[in-house]
């Protein structure tokens, strides 16, 4: 049983390094309980990799952002790739925004159970998110105990569930925005009608030197730097922002910001406070117990317990 648990493959995009950063604790939580995962980053559009079809796995998972309240595109195009599965195969799914979910989880189950999988958990991270439109210095949220002993869990819960100690369904979503119907919508609106970062980008063709740097990152393969002063084919750029952080003549830029430095460029997981490395980070005993009233209400029965035990005792 050990050994077949030992192939677990975990797919993550991630442009910033939340969802990266949020899969390794999860990871965490599975290596706890016996169980490795490996993580296998989705990079970019034209070199996509899957599960092996003549392999069994007993789960697979995949984890990505929130983009425009939807399920960004490079993942839409990994799940429409993705070969069917010979025999059901279960999937978790991490997904990790700045708190708007919008449940495109749910959009994401929906593709995978066509593909023969069939979702055994999901788990919604709310994350610091200093992406280019919020300025680090107006968004200065880190990160927090809750938000990663919530990741740790879920990948404990799984590994017990995978190790047939637990068969309840795995829901760690938000629990707000559950409107499938709104979040189709929504999709429409923003990624089908308003599918264009024109306008929202700058290219400064005066400081480029042609490295080709934003070439080689783009997940999308939406840079061209023949095409210049053209950059970027905005019908296929997702707006994720990894050229703008990864140019270092700083000649591409949100249109909006235009004379503060770049935004985020030097932004990773680690420069947000409350960051614990995976390696070092331990599941708290305590963990927090979900809303601010529920603990007000578990803390006033604790007060009313001390004060009738001393009532009793004298
Ligand atoms: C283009 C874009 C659109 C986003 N849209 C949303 C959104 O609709 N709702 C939300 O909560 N967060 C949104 N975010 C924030 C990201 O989901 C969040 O920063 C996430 O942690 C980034 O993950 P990463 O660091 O792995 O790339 C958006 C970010 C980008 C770049």
């Amino acid at each position: 049983m050990k050994d077949k648990l030992n192939l677990i493959p975990l797919y993550y995009f991630s442009a910033s390094g939340n969802t990266k950063y949020c899969s390794q604790l999860v990871q965490r939580g599975f290596q706890d309980k016996s169980v490795s995962i490996e993580l296998i980053r989705i990079k970019s559009v034209r070199d996509l990799t899957f599960p092996d079809k003549s392999k069994s796995y007993p789960a697979i998972g995949l984890a990505f952002p929130i983009y425009e309240f939807m399920v960004p595109r490079i993942i839409l195009i990994w799940l429409n790739q993705l070969p069917t599965a010979n025999q059901t195969t279960p999937v978790f799914i991490i997904d990790t925004s700045g708190g708007l979910p919008c449940n495109s989880a749910e959009i994401a189950m929906d593709l995978l159970r066509k593909k023969n999988y069939e979702p055994i958990g999901v788990l919604e991270v709310p994350t610091p998110t200093v992406e280019p439109f919020f300025d680090n210095k107006y968004y200065p949220a880190g990160w927090n105990r809750e938000i990663l002993d919530r990741c740790y869990y879920f990948g404990a819960l799984l590994a017990k569930k995978l190790r047939k100690e637990d068969n309840r369904f795995i829901d760690l979503r938000l629990g707000r925005f559950r409107f499938r119907k709104l979040t189709k919508y929504m999709y429409r609106f923003f990624i089908e009608g308003w599918s264009s970062s024109a306008g929202l980008i700058r290219f400064d063709p005066s400081k480029c030197n042609r490295c080709g740097a934003c070439e080689r990152v783009c997940p999308m393969a939406a840079i061209n730097i023949q095409q210049i002063p053209n950059l970027i084919n905005h019908n296929r750029c997702m707006f994720c922002a990894t050229c703008i952080r990864t140019c270092p003549y700083h000649a591409i830029k949100i249109s909006y910001r235009p004379k503060k430095s770049p935004p985020s460029a030097i932004w990773t997981p680690k420069s947000r406070p409350g960051y614990i490395d995976p390696e070092k980070y331990h599941y708290s005993k305590n963990p927090s117990l979900g809303s601010g009233y529920l603990r007000l209400l578990i803390g006033m029965m604790r007060v009313k317990k001390i004060l009738m035990n001393k009532r009793i005792n004298g």
